[in-house]
């Protein structure tokens, strides 16, 4: 089974698809984090995306569509993955629907987080991440049990990303709208397009679209 979660910058496609991996057997793919590690490795494609990411803008489309075709190839791919932040142009769909054709493949459902603008700029600004394994939290909406500890690896070091500042939000919101939702309409046209409330609380979110999912 493979996935596509959409929506705007902090809808929540990352924290529902960690959630989502486990629950269906499936690999999140997040463009966004390929990118990042491009950027620390300090790679070709990292050093072309940097200033751009920190900007807010969006990575050139042969760039992204290269990195996510060798991606999808890879073994742990085999049963089925989520995508979190590709495709985000109608280029972008349009090559994803020719590399799944080819691999005999699909898109079993598309579904959007439907959000407020307003509110991702304060979930945006409020997000940080376990520097040691990654573990996503929020300063008011998704704190660790005990303060300066994760939950997960027990790390007390967290960093937050370059992009999360106020301005940039609001060029990635801009940047959404612009290039991103327009392909909202062309997975409407086929007809696999389905939305949930991505404003409820998070387990609320994860419990609709596991019956989006569950239920198809
Ligand atoms: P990317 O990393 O994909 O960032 P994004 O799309 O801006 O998405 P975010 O990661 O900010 O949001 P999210 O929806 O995952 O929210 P999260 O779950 O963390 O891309 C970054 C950059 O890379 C782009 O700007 C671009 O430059 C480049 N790029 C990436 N892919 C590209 C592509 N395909 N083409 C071109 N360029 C590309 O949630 C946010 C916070 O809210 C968290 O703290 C979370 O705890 C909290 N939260 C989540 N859900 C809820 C809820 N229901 N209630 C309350 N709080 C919540």
């Amino acid at each position: 089974m493979n996935l596509l979660l959409m929506g705007p910058p902090g809808a929540g496609k990352g924290t529902q698809s960690k959630r989502l991996e486990g629950v269906f057997g499936l690999v999140q793919l997040s463009t966004g984090d390929m990118l990042r590690a491009a950027v620390k490795s300090g790679s070709d494609l990292g050093r072309k995306a940097q200033a751009i990411m920190e900007r807010g803008d969006l990575v050139p489309d042969d760039l992204i569509i290269d990195m996510i075709s060798a991606r999808i190839e890879e073994p742990d791919c085999a049963n089925g993955f989520i995508l979190d932040g590709f495709p985000r142009t109608v280029p972008q769909a349009e090559a994803l629907a020719v590399m799944l054709a080819e691999k005999g493949g699909k898109l079993d459902h598309v579904i959007e987080l439907a959000v407020d603008d307003d509110a991702m700029v304060q979930r945006i600004t409020g997000r940080y991440t376990c520097a040691g394994c990654g573990q996503g939290y929020h300063d008011e909406f998704e704190k660790p049990a005990t303060e300066g500890v994760c939950d997960k690896c027990g790390g007390t070091e967290f960093t937050r990303r370059a992009d999360d500042t106020e301005d940039t939000v609001r060029n990635r919101l801009n940047a959404y709208h612009e290039q991103t939702a327009p392909i909202l309409a062309y997975y409407k046209e086929q007809g696999v397009l389905k939305d949930v409330d991505g404003m409820a609380d998070i387990d609320a979110v994860t419990d609709q679209l596991k019956g989006v999912i569950g239920g198809a």
